[in-house]
């Protein structure tokens, strides 16, 4: 058997010199837990692939669950999302802060697919924290993260949480000291005439309708409903059907491998890890599916993916993406 070897993530200030090696760990693809108003955070380069990948790894999820984006400032959203009307008060009134604007994703937005979790939308927060934002700056980009957590952990406050939980998993934690709202983000989407609340949060309906002038409705998008097949319809997916457990492909069907497969060279046939590794997988699903989509080919044939680790959320993504649709017509 292989020798485990614990890593210790190092517990760092936030010194000019630590903020630079968290900037510098990012930039090479790692993990740094960061301290925000709210919750501490689970930061991965929301540009790298491989990297937001490594976030949903690190913290065991059975499914991918969308990301927020953290970013400087307002006028960095401009680049990943369509931020006007309502959407756009509504930042002006609560950024920096504890709350997050999930917006239209632009098709071009130099962002991972994954931390949108194949939906066509993207969740958005400009962070108060000085920590935070130091390191927004620092790294010059967004940064995905979730809550610092393990999957059905709850939420850390400190720094020690993060490293008592997660320290083999991450290059290192900035320490901010304990977090002030300890609560998440609120995060709101603007629909037609109201607003829905999709996650209740330290910014409360009431500031919300008096900025907006609308009405504030609960609504059931995230977690738990996402994974309830009849919320799906905004969620991406392919026009051709999927073939699972698939060993080769049938005639005109094109192909998702996995691990050892021989291909024949057109772009019909991709592999999601020729070596067989399901972070390397999980980076490349959502962009080799839409890639095999585009081809035209009318079915889909997925090689099996082993039902473990990162494997049991992308099987998890690939068995609704193959579920039968109710209706093609409707639209999110
Ligand atoms: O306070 C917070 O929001 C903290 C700090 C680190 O920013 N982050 C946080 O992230 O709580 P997380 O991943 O634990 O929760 C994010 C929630 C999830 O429930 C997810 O489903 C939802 O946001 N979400 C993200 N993107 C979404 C989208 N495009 N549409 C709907 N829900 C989305
Ligand atoms: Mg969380």
């Amino acid at each position: 058997m292989a020798e485990i070897i614990a890593h210790k993530a190092k517990i760092l200030g936030p010194t000019p010199a630590s903020l630079d090696a968290a900037a510098s760990a990012l930039r090479a693809g790692e993990l740094v837990s960061f301290p925000t108003e709210t919750v501490y955070g689970l930061g991965a380069d929301a540009a790298n692939d491989r990297a937001v990948a490594a976030i949903y790894a690190a913290k065991g999820r059975p499914e991918f669950n969308p990301l927020i984006v953290h970013v400087a400032d307002i006028e960095a959203v401009s680049a990943i999302a369509a931020l006007d009307g309502v959407a756009l008060k509504l930042a002006k009134a609560f950024w920096p802060g504890p709350f997050t604007l999930v917006l239209p994703r632009r098709p071009d937005a130099p962002i991972s697919l994954l931390v949108s979790a194949g939906l066509d939308t993207v969740a958005v927060r400009v962070p108060r924290h000085p920590v935070a934002h130091a390191l927004l700056q620092k790294f010059g980009g967004p940064i995905a993260a979730p809550s610092a957590n393990l999957s059905g952990r709850i939420s850390p406050t400190c720094a020690d949480h993060v490293a008592n939980e997660l320290a083999d998993r991450i290059a290192l934690v900035l320490d901010g000291g304990p977090c002030a709202a300890g609560l998440e983000s609120t995060i709101v989407r603007v629909a037609r005439n109201q607003i829905h609340l999709l996650r209740p949060g330290s910014v409360t309906p009431a500031e919300i309708a008096a900025v907006s002038g609308l009405k504030v409705v609960r609504h059931q998008e995230e977690e738990g409903a996402l994974s309830a097949p009849g919320q799906l319809k905004s969620h991406y997916a392919p026009s051709a059907r999927l073939r699972l457990d698939a060993l080769a492909p049938h005639e005109g069907e094109a192909f998702l491998a996995f691990g050892s497969a021989t291909l024949d060279g057109t772009s019909r046939q991709i592999n999601l890890s020729p070596k067989g590794d399901l972070t390397e997988a999980a980076a490349n699903l959502f962009a080799m599916l839409r890639q095999l989509d585009q081809t035209g080919a009318p079915s889909i044939a997925v090689m099996p993916i082993p039902d473990q680790g990162l494997g049991l959320a992308i099987n998890d993504r690939l068995h609704r993406a193959a579920a039968p649709r109710p209706s093609e017509k409707q639209k999110s």
